[in-house]
């Protein structure tokens, strides 16, 4: 097992990644010294796989687990269901020192933070992700918060979790194209910070496509102390924790045009990201060989790496960057890269410009690795 720490004082917390260690989450959390009442919080994909194991683990420790699943996907991301959630806390006679386990995907780890920040004013949990994409990046750096009808992720909080658990055989039963869309975020440390990790990618792509322990340890674990990195320079993504959102301009755009659903998030911000790519050449230094480099990892990864936009949705498009909520004062801003591993946020980009980016359309489908 290996363990990243992420730090921030007295809210700092182990990050655990191994393979089969779901049946350690009682021995980690007894060392809490919590309650003995606590909730698993999942969904109705991951509770059949693996709730059975996560409650017999917590059991075994001496705690008495309550299991509430939700409906999976993103409609579960709402007021409702963390009302519905906080209801459920409140007639198992959860209290102050009880404590919440999120476990499942992002959509899971974002409602049941958000739940365990809200309930008797705040309760420990922890996060037990099982999607790729969860793993590497949302179950890390305390962002927990649910959608409202007028947009993504419009109401949450900052609130770290006290560790979180990657038991990568879970990611064995992710389907293909969940695990290709969390491949994304994996690119995208690469890109930001770390150009041995890109090369690392470009080398072991089709080992990681097949799931392989040792590559996907080393990985995760990478992609996690990168992002615990990012996340303890600016904990509340005041500069740095910008750099993260590299292709999630137009990528965020891209779903909202789109109606969330068309496109994974991970495939969209991998059309973001290769968009990103094309105006950091224009605009940032970025050398076009590299571009080249990122545009073609996407596609071996088995992802969209651009879309043809027509002139009236290209509008539509731009229109809904400025409605990002990190758009300041109405101006769209970009995360552009100098090198590959090398990034800077805070790049004006004229709209004429991400027009002909849109407008350049699809170079190829994606091919295997
Ligand atoms: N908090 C943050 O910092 C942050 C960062 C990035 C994304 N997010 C949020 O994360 C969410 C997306 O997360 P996601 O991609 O994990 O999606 P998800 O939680 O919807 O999971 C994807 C699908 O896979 C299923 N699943 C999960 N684990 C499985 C497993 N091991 N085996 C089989 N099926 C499994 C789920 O039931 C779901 O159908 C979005 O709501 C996004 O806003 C948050
Ligand atoms: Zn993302």
């Amino acid at each position: 097992m290996r363990t990243v720490k992420v730090l921030l004082g007295s809210r700092s917390y182990p990050i655990y990644i191994g393979e089969k260690i779901l049946s350690g989450l009682g021995g980690h959390c007894a060392q809490l010294q919590p309650g003995r009442r606590c909730a698993i919080i999942s969904d109705r994909h991951v509770a059949p796989l693996y709730a059975k194991a996560a409650a017999a683990s917590l059991r075994r420790a001496g705690f008495e687990p309550a299991l509430i699943v939700v409906p999976a996907g993103e409609k579960s991301k709402s007021l409702r269901m963390v009302q519905n959630c906080c209801d459920q806390l409140a007639r198992h006679r959860l209290e102050r020192k009880s404590f919440v386990v999120a476990l499942g995907g992002g959509v899971v780890g974002d409602l049941a933070g958000f739940v365990a920040a809200s309930y008797l004013r705040g309760i420990a949990f922890v996060q037990a992700p099982t999607t790729l994409l969860s793993q590497v990046d949302s179950s890390v750096g305390g962002k927990v918060g649910v959608n409202l009808a007028a947009g993504k992720n419009l109401v949450g909080a900052f609130y770290q979790p006290r560790f979180v658990l990657c038991d990568l055989a879970t990611l064995r039963t992710l389907p293909l194209r969940e695990f290709r869309a969390g491949l994304a975020e994996v690119i995208k440390y690469g890109i930001i910070y770390d150009a041995a990790l890109f090369m690392r990618l470009e080398r072991d792509l089709p080992r990681l496509l097949s799931r392989d322990p040792e590559v996907l340890a080393a990985v995760v674990a990478r992609c996690c102390e990168i992002k615990a990195e990012v996340v303890r320079q600016d904990e509340t993504e005041t500069g740095l924790r910008a750099i993260l959102n590299f292709g999630h301009t137009i990528g965020h755009a891209l779903e909202a045009v789109s109606g969330y659903g068309r496109y994974l998030h991970g495939e969209a911000i991998a059309i973001g990201q290769v968009a990103a790519a094309r105006l950091s050449v224009r605009a940032s230094g970025l050398p076009a060989q590299e571009a080249g480099r990122i545009e073609k990892l996407f596609l071996r990864a088995g992802l969209p790496a651009a879309v043809k936009v027509s002139p009236r949705r290209q509008s539509a498009l731009i229109e809904a960057m400025r409605l990002d909520k990190k758009v300041s004062d109405g101006e769209i801003k970009f995360v552009l890269a100098r090198r590959i591993g090398q990034v800077e946020p805070g790049h004006k980009v004229a709209a004429p410009w991400i027009q002909q980016v849109l407008a350049a359309g699809v170079p190829a489908q994606p091919h295997p690795a």
